[in-house]
């Protein structure tokens, strides 16, 4: 009756010892000690199982491209996109296919299985599109890619974005980009973000923006779409990519201005690994650390997904396509390191991000898609503070992805010892 059984689970929501059934492709049970047996068994002997992980905000078209033409001298956000002007010309479909699969196959060994890529469209021959849809069609089977038209050189700043934005939809892009803060006024900013919701309430498709990405406190665009999203009735389809420049704001505009991104029902999308290395850089000491405000709009009921945005890029040399990667560097920026705090982040890269991104069938419960992960780790806690091993990935009830647990032979005393880091109990929360 099942094709797969996971045995002696834990689950993120504090379950133990579990079961889980899976049938066509589905769960089809969740429950102490399934008596049935399955052609395939696991044995997660009291480790974490997880749903996938889900990246809701990175590039596909510019990874693994560190180095070309040349290095970020600077490692500025500026440098990296004039540097990406000059790799833009040299791009061909093949040279841009070849390397989104290899970071694909990077994100599926790490268990990352929903991805939400930006697409630049601001070269009007749109070879990023082109090469991104043949992507998307290509790792369907085991991974999901929604693709954001996302105009890198400004909407209304660089010529002939207008149309290539335009037609990047016309030719299937999932969703509608901009770029307010990097228009040429505040006023065009405004503007882009009006045209640019209206697009998308036209074409029935959900926004995602490059949101206030700047230091600059008075870099307010994220209130225009909150207004925006809500004049179109765009509520629960638009997120706000970075926002770092509410980090920098006057805390009693914040106080209006939180309530206003839940009132529209906006996701917010931080990136905390690129932001901690390109923001407070014009700033001497102390620096700001520029992510935007996680637990404050977490507390206000704001939908919060973590993205990793970049990995090997002209932006960021560093990354993996490791989701906790990005959760623990949440943790430390934003000093949320209570218990409920650090489970809310093991959410921002699993539900919350599934939510931010519309995905169907989502989550361990039956009847969903059987896609999880087991880690080498009992909880999300553990799984965070060890980026835990990833020992298992699991889509539509298939092991796509497997290794052995990560363990150590020390040769100390003359007789070897293993050393498994996970194998440290962790405390247990009295109260
Ligand atoms: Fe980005």
């Amino acid at each position: 009756m099942f094709e797969l059984i996971v045995r002696h689970a834990n689950l993120p929501d504090g379950r133990s010892g579990v079961d889980i059934g899976v049938s066509g492709g589905r769960i089809a049970a969740i429950e102490t000690a399934i008596a049935a047996t399955a052609a395939r068994e696991i044995d997660a002997a009291g480790r974490l199982v997880t749903p996938p992980f889900v990246d809701p905000h990175f590039h596909m078209d510019a990874t693994l491209s560190l180095g070309l033409p040349r290095l970020n001298r600077s490692g500025t956000l500026l440098e990296g996109i004039a540097l990406w002007g000059e790799l833009k010309p040299l791009l061909t479909v093949e040279a841009l296919v070849d390397r989104a699969l290899r970071y694909c196959d990077l994100a599926v060994a790490q268990g990352l299985l929903a991805i939400r890529s930006h697409v630049d469209v601001s070269d009007p021959r749109l070879v990023t599109v082109e090469a991104m849809l043949e992507v998307r069609e290509r790792v369907k089977p085991y991974l999901d890619l929604q693709l954001v038209a996302f105009p890198q050189d400004g909407y209304l700043r660089a010529p002939g974005v207008i149309e290539a934005l335009d037609r990047a939809l016309d030719m299937g892009v999932d969703a509608v980009g901009g770029i307010p803060h990097f228009e040429r006024t505040m006023e065009d900013g405004a503007e882009s973000l009006r045209r640019l919701c209206r697009i998308a309430a036209e074409r029935g498709l959900p926004v995602d923006i490059h949101c206030d990405e700047t230091d600059d406190p008075l870099s307010r665009h994220i209130e225009t779409l909150a207004a925006e999203t809500m004049r179109h009735g765009l509520q629960g389809r638009v997120a706000g990519s970075h926002l770092t420049s509410m980090h920098s704001m006057d805390n009693y505009y914040v106080s209006k201005l939180i309530p206003l991104i839940k009132e529209a029902g906006i996701h917010a999308i931080p990136n905390p690994l690129i932001n901690i290395t390109l923001q407070g850089r014009h700033d001497s000491y102390p620096k700001r650390r520029g992510m935007t405000r996680v637990p404050e709009l977490m507390a206000a009921g704001v939908n919060v997904a973590l993205g990793h945005d970049c990995v090997m890029d002209p932006w960021y040399s560093m990354g993996s396509g490791d989701m906790l990667e990005v959760a623990h560097m949440a943790v430390h920026v934003g000093q949320m390191t209570s218990i409920t705090a650090v489970r809310s982040i093991f959410d921002a890269i699993t539900v919350n991000s599934a939510k931010a991104l519309g995905l169907e069938s989502y989550g361990l419960a039956v009847g969903r898609h059987a896609d999880f992960v087991v880690l080498q780790a009992r909880d999300p806690i553990e799984a965070i503070r060890l980026k835990a091993h990833r020992l298992a990935v699991v889509r539509r009830g298939k092991v796509i992805a497997q290794s052995a647990p990560k363990v150590t032979t020390l040769m100390l005393n003359g007789r070897p010892q293993q050393v498994d880091a996970s194998a440290y109990a962790p405390p247990v929360d009295r109260q």
